[in-house]
């Protein structure tokens, strides 16, 4: 739980960072890292590395295995921590908040970023640590013996590459289509702005007509800027006073891609069944997927 990493993270010294951080590092070479590139990595005497190692796996940081040789990995705690830590470091945040979401594949929480210069407010800001792969992570424990050299790092690698795609798409996308802006991005985290409002499914909306044509315009701004969600919903549109926004971005594709339409007309279709449940209100989708395909002129 993320509550756990925050209680542990203000307990890591350096020394623990820099052991994570061989860790981390080492693992791109090993499926387990042996402790003797921690201590070429560290240079901190063996015992001292011993007792410290021993610490992390308590605080479920790290795990060990002893066959076929004395190796570690981190988890996902871990690099939740090294991620904060470089965050911190760079002045994109200063404190850490509660656990607002915690989906499928990601771990959200409310974080605080100090104004620059300290001039002004600080900030509220969300930072999303994705856990893609997170299964195969725990396969990986189960059957590593016989994987290959790619799939050890598999949890590692996807969520890092989840992260950087959210990150670059909402770079790509704002300020055109509603997104929250962007702060920061590291390892398999990205911080960003606070979405305004609430999410859709929790509100009752007074004006449902109004905010459904908002949606359909974002859906049609996306695709003239040559992008599809592909995973509209509820739960990832957010409703404020006189704006809609959309959040949630690693699985979208290019409207090049092959089967755009079907993920375009899922979308569309995701939100309309949504209207038409709890509002009533009845669109086609062929029409609506056609004036979000239909090039404007201006
Ligand atoms: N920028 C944001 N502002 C406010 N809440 C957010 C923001 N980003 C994510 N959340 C919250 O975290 C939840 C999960 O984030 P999301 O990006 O949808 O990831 P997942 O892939 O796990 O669904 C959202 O449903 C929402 O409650
Ligand atoms: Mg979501």
């Amino acid at each position: 739980m993320i509550d756990d990493v925050i209680k542990v993270f203000r307990e890591l010294d350096s020394k623990d960072l820099r052991i994570l951080q061989g860790i981390e590092l080492s693992m791109k070479h090993y499926e387990w890292v042996p402790m003797d590139e921690l201590v070429k990595f560290t240079r901190l005497p063996f015992s001292l590395l011993e007792y410290r190692i021993r610490q992390l796996m308590q605080k479920k940081m790290v795990v060990a295995v002893n066959n076929p040789y004395e190796g570690y990995q981190i988890y996902y705690d871990a690099y939740d921590a090294l991620a904060l830590n470089t965050f911190v470091k760079r002045g994109t945040v200063s404190a850490i908040g509660d656990e607002i979401g915690v989906g499928k594949e990601s771990v959200v929480i409310e974080a605080v970023k100090e104004p620059a210069l300290g001039i002004g407010e600080p900030q509220g800001v969300i930072i999303k640590f994705h856990r893609e792969g997170r299964t195969s992570f725990k396969s990986v424990k189960r059957v590593r013996s016989h994987l290959d050299d790619k799939e050890h790092f598999s949890w590692i690698y996807a969520a890092r590459l989840a992260a950087n795609r959210e990150a670059d798409i909402m770079r790509q996308l704002y300020p055109d289509v509603s997104v929250p802006k962007l702060i920061d991005n590291n390892r398999h985290a990205i911080v960003m702005e606070v979405a305004p409002g609430s999410l859709l499914y929790r509100t009752k909306l007074e004006e449902p007509e109004l905010f459904l044509g908002m949606i359909i315009d974002q859906l049609k701004v996306t695709y003239r800027k040559g992008i599809i969600h592909s995973d509209i919903s509820e739960y990832n549109i957010f409703v404020y006073d006189g704006g809609v926004q959309i959040i949630d971005w690693p699985q979208y594709v290019e409207t090049t891609h092959p089967h755009a339409d079907e993920l375009l007309g899922r979308d569309v279709l995701n939100v309309l069944k949504y209207f038409k449940r709890k509002y009533s209100i009845n669109r086609d989708q062929d029409e609506v997927m056609a004036h979000i395909k239909q090039v404007q002129e201006s």
